[in-house]
């Protein structure tokens, strides 16, 4: 009806977001830290909002004060991995090396100006994946060249990215979006992933995605120094628990940054914003401890998913690296899986439990103990009807 909007959007479906706010479900559905900030915090996030905060005064456009808390937190990083591996090198990051932005989905679409807008290129992403690169990618008429993984440990199927990369004369591609651990999948780099980014031309951007790094004690920013052409991508929305504050950064080549900086609109984040960032990391050894506390629930839900008889007849469940994880269903070739997990979600919905349908499978944010335990039972009820 309106001709003036592209009719090339007219096809795309909006990014769903995780659930309605302000209900009282169990929401393991968005991968965000079950813990919201301890109320002395927050009681000192307000008195900083009342003394620190002028409402008529714009937000710090520079970013300057978080810039160095954050490269701060960037350095002070030990690898901590029992399979480390040579990548694996203290970061010596400055300011110079930080853009921040309104949640790291605003980097994204920066990220994707600043390489392939305008017909300049493609950019590749191994499904399933975080799902925003692509779509933000269509929204510019940017093409995604879309490679799959191998099922058994949802590892890139390095043939074909390789293919993709080779045969793209049209549109070559400029960006490769890797997520470490991936989204939804819960998987980490492998050595073979990190050796083949390592072996990928200077003239490709390869952004490494570390939204969930906390929960898998490495992280690749050390390998900066050595790979001009990689950019790390970083969120305080999950384990630092400020998914309502939306405040991401990216971590690459002062060159890349300052292109970043040209792109990004001048107060994007609002001060609030930053000084809830701020006084995260101020606490961070707080905020973090939970940390180890949901890995275990997370041995606890995948145990118990893959030792009762019916849960693991019906669902395949994968190790993961992350606050999440990963479910198909174990004969997925043989049914309509889509719509049988569709109608999971929506009984686990109406019996108090919102998780992910994404992917192909079912995506579980592990939440609090008691909010594990409800939604493992909810989902036996669940199944147990299906069977
Ligand atoms: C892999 C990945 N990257 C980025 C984001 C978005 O992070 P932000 O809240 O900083 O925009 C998400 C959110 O779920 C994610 O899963």
């Amino acid at each position: 009806m309106f001709a003036f909007l592209r009719p090339d959007l007219a096809r795309l479906q909006a990014y769903i977001p995780a659930h309605p706010s302000g209900n009282t479900l169990d929401r393991l559905d968005g991968n965000e830290s079950y813990l919201d900030l301890p109320a002395e915090l927050k009681q000192k996030l307000a008195w900083m909002y009342q003394e620190l905060i002028a409402t008529n005064r714009y937000p710090d456009g520079g970013h300057g004060e978080l810039k160095e808390a954050i490269v701060a937190y960037v350095n002070n990083y030990k690898p901590n991995s029992p399979n480390s591996s040579q990548h694996d090198s203290q970061p010596r990051i400055t300011p110079a090396h930080i853009s921040v932005g309104n949640g790291s989905d605003e980097l994204i679409r920066s990220i994707l100006i600043a390489t392939c807008l305008g017909g300049s290129g493609s950019i590749l992403v191994a499904e399933p994946t975080f799902s925003m690169y692509g779509i933000t990618a269509e929204t510019l008429g940017i093409p995604v060249q879309k490679i799959p993984r191998h099922a058994q440990d949802w590892s890139m199927d390095l043939a074909a990215a390789d293919t993709a990369i080779a045969t793209q004369e049209q549109s070559p591609v400029r960006v490769v979006f890797v997520v470490h651990p991936n989204s939804p999948t819960g998987n980490a780099l492998t050595v073979a992933e990190i050796n083949w980014l390592w072996s990928l031309p200077e003239n490709i951007l390869v952004v490494i995605d570390e939204a969930y790094f906390e929960y898998c004690q490495h992280s690749l920013v050390g390998e900066l120094v050595d790979r001009p052409n990689w950019l790390i991508l970083r969120t305080f929305s999950k384990a630092l628990r400020l998914a309502a504050h939306r405040v991401g950064y990216a971590i690459a080549h002062p060159q890349i940054i300052e292109t970043l900086e040209k792109i990004r609109l001048p107060y994007n984040l609002p001060s609030f914003s930053q000084a809830a960032a701020l006084l995260a990391l101020h606490h961070q050894a707080e905020l973090l401890s939970v940390v180890e506390q949901v890995i275990t629930q997370r041995q606890t839900l995948i145990q118990e998913l893959t030792t009762q008889p019916d849960l693991q007849k019906f669902f395949r469940v994968w190790s993961s690296a992350a606050n999440f994880i990963y479910l198909r269903l174990q004969n997925e070739q043989n049914v309509d899986s889509s719509q049988i997990l569709a109608q999971i979600i929506q009984e686990m919905q109406s019996q108090g439990s919102l998780i992910r349908h994404t992917g192909g499978g079912l995506r579980i944010t592990i939440g609090s103990p008691e909010e594990n335990q409800r939604t493992l039972t909810r989902l036996a009820t669940v199944v147990d009807r299906l069977l």
